[in-house]
């Protein structure tokens, strides 16, 4: 399975602040946005990334993350010239997806949770043994927002709706996304919606039509987080910063994963380590470095 990290847009809702500084590369306490959503292909054991920027930001997402070689992964790059839509991944990806099934995840998109793995595990498998797609519902107080899941008496998914004036539940979508090779023919035959756009849940719908969506509901055991507007982005470093400091595991910490993934050797992470000694980051990479078992 390949991996799509989605990282382009205006920004414009988070103005002044993304001016001139792509979104996904704002920091959310201690590491840019974009190391969360990329920490979750990592943890489902993806090593082929595509990610998807705007020009003007193609440039530094290659300065921040390189060719992936230092964390034993194979980062390409492409740009989206223009927002047309989440469903546009595909076609701007098609010739990076190749016959293979992917997993798309938006960059703005945190999770943090010790059933995340699992979950993001077992999604890839279904989707690779069966075909189809998955996708997750997460309840939220206010699903205005998002793709909202629609259930039928007997809690069978019958539509997703984006961004419904009235939800027809709580159980938002995340940017979280698994497909088989049919997505990027779906994806080619979506039309633009009333707000312009390549609706990703015209594509989750097109799976629904034909009976193969599978939609997996999150509970308590994950956080997803909103980074949507200044407060969510406080609150999700808040976050971040609670859970790292009191129980001093990194999250979403990219070279811890892929080292405890085997993707790279300790002596590899020890190298980068020291390269960011100077920083708690970096000491927290030496430091895991001296442990014993890395299967935590
Ligand atoms: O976060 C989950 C939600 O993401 C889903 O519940 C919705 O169904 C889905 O449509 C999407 O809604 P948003 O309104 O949050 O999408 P937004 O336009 O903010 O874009 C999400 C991210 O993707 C953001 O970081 C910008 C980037 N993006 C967006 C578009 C439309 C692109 O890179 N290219 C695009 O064309």
């Amino acid at each position: 399975m390949k991996g799509i990290i989605l990282a382009g847009g205006k920004g414009t809702r988070l103005y002044p602040m993304t001016k001139v500084v792509s979104k996904q590369l704002l920091p959310i306490y201690d590491k840019p946005l974009i190391y969360y959503p990329l920490s979750m292909l990592l943890l489902a054991g993806i090593k082929e990334i595509l990610i998807i920027s705007t020009p003007e930001d193609a440039q530094n997402y290659e300065q921040l993350l390189g060719s992936g070689e230092k964390i034993g992964v194979k980062f390409s790059y492409t740009v989206q010239d223009t927002p047309r839509g989440l469903a546009d991944a595909f076609i701007l990806g098609a010739d990076f997806i190749g016959d293979d099934s992917v997993c798309l995840i938006l960059g703005d998109n945190v999770f943090y949770g010790q059933d995340m793995t699992k979950t993001l595990r077992a999604a890839m498998k279904k989707v690779d043994e069966e075909g189809g797609a998955c996708i997750f519902g997460y309840p939220v107080k206010d699903a205005r927002a998002f793709g909202v899941v629609e259930f039928n008496k007997d809690r069978k998914v019958v539509s997703i709706e984006e961004k419904p004036q009235k939800p027809k539940s709580n159980y938002a979508v995340p940017g979280l996304y698994f497909y088989d090779n049919r997505v990027v023919e779906i994806a080619k035959n979506v039309k633009p919606s009333a707000r312009g756009e390549i609706e990703i849940t015209s594509v989750n719908n097109a799976y629904l039509e034909t009976n193969n969506l599978n939609v997996q509901l999150l509970g308590r055991g994950v956080a997803w987080l909103d980074t949507g507007t200044p407060e969510g982005m406080l609150k999700a470093a808040e976050y971040v910063e609670a859970v790292q400091s009191r129980q001093g595991f990194y999250v979403s910490c990219i070279e811890e994963i892929a080292w405890r993934r085997g993707f790279i050797t300790t002596d590899e992470l020890k190298t980068i380590g020291t390269e960011l000694k100077m920083t708690d980051y970096g000491q927290y990479l030496l430091i895991i470095a001296q442990e014993e078992h890395k299967d935590a």
